[in-house]
């Protein structure tokens, strides 16, 4: 059997509470290209916990699916809908995580530098969601992993105590400081995101002041190893986080990680739902 079919007649669904550009088209094309179909169903549809409650919208989709896609603002909700789902339910996004994005950023850096084992990725800006989910891979795979943040938007503790025990197992360095230069001097990868996230909207203005001073800029990423790249999940917001000449510039690699997106979601969906066997190395 080809890659073009080994999803054939397989169904995806796509329940997403928030807007999505680089989730929603890269799962509809890799199930395309898979030979499967998807179906999107947009938050004012589903009225997840409004209009129906989540366990029997978990209970309705699963009849009629073979793999649910679900962005929720709370992993509470993510965790309460796959509980109800009889199909496998990936966590496209949620206030807590964003695996697949640390999936496809391992991908792109491997892809980058032929390793991951000893390198330093440099984090810089809000302790969230993607960088929660980036500091569990790091920690599973021996990258090192180093944020700056300002004191109020530290990463989740629970987070940091479950990557400190995997690192006991792979040697990954971790260090948190509210120095941005210390964070990045000398790194391999320098990684931003917004600093207001989706759902915080109110709090934009606070967070622009609470964050001055952790812009990556040309200055900042003079700081890392010369052949240090840049990474950024996106949506960027230019002028705040990231300088239009970083994120443009020769070491950008943004938009490889966003294509990349599509690439590890085939691999995903074709582990889970094509039957396809994934040799891992033994991470955990
Ligand atoms: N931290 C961002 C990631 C967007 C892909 C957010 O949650 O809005």
């Amino acid at each position: 059997m080809g890659w073009g079919t080994i999803l054939s007649e397989k169904v995806l669904a796509l329940l997403f509470e928030k807007p999505s550009l680089r989730h929603r088209a890269s799962f509809e094309v890799a199930m395309r290209q898979l030979g499967g179909h998807c179906i999107y169903l947009s938050p004012s549809e589903v009225g997840l916990g409004q209009r129906e409650s989540v366990a029997d919208v978990a209970r309705v989709l699963s009849g009629y699916t073979d793999c649910i896609a679900a962005r929720t603002f709370s992993q509470q909700t993510l965790e309460l809908f796959a509980s109800y789902s009889r199909v496998p339910v990936i966590n496209s996004l949620t206030d807590l995580e964003h695996p697949c994005q640390a999936l496809a950023d391992l991908f792109t850096i491997y892809e980058k530098k032929g390793e991951l084992e000893g390198l330093t990725l440099a984090f810089i800006g809000d302790g969230n969601n993607v960088a929660n989910s980036l500091l569990l891979a790091a920690a599973l795979t021996g990258m090192n992993f180093r944020i700056a943040s300002p004191a109020d938007y530290k990463i989740n503790e629970q987070i940091l105590n479950t990557a400190r025990q995997y690192a006991a197992e792979s040697g990954t360095l971790i260090f948190c400081t509210e120095e941005p230069r210390q964070a990045v001097t000398d790194a391999d990868i320098v990684y931003t995101d917004v600093w207001t996230s989706m759902g915080q909207e109110a709090e934009a203005e606070k967070r622009q002041q609470a964050f001055t001073g952790f812009q990556v800029n040309g200055e900042l990423l003079s700081l890392a190893r010369e052949d240090a790249i840049f990474m950024h999940d996106l949506p960027a917001h230019r002028g705040e986080e990231v300088t239009d000449d970083v994120i443009d510039g020769e070491r950008s690699v943004v938009f490889e990680q966003s294509e990349n997106k599509m690439h590890m979601l085939k691999a995903l969906l074709a582990e889970m739902i094509g039957g396809l066997e994934i040799p891992l190395p033994d991470y955990r």
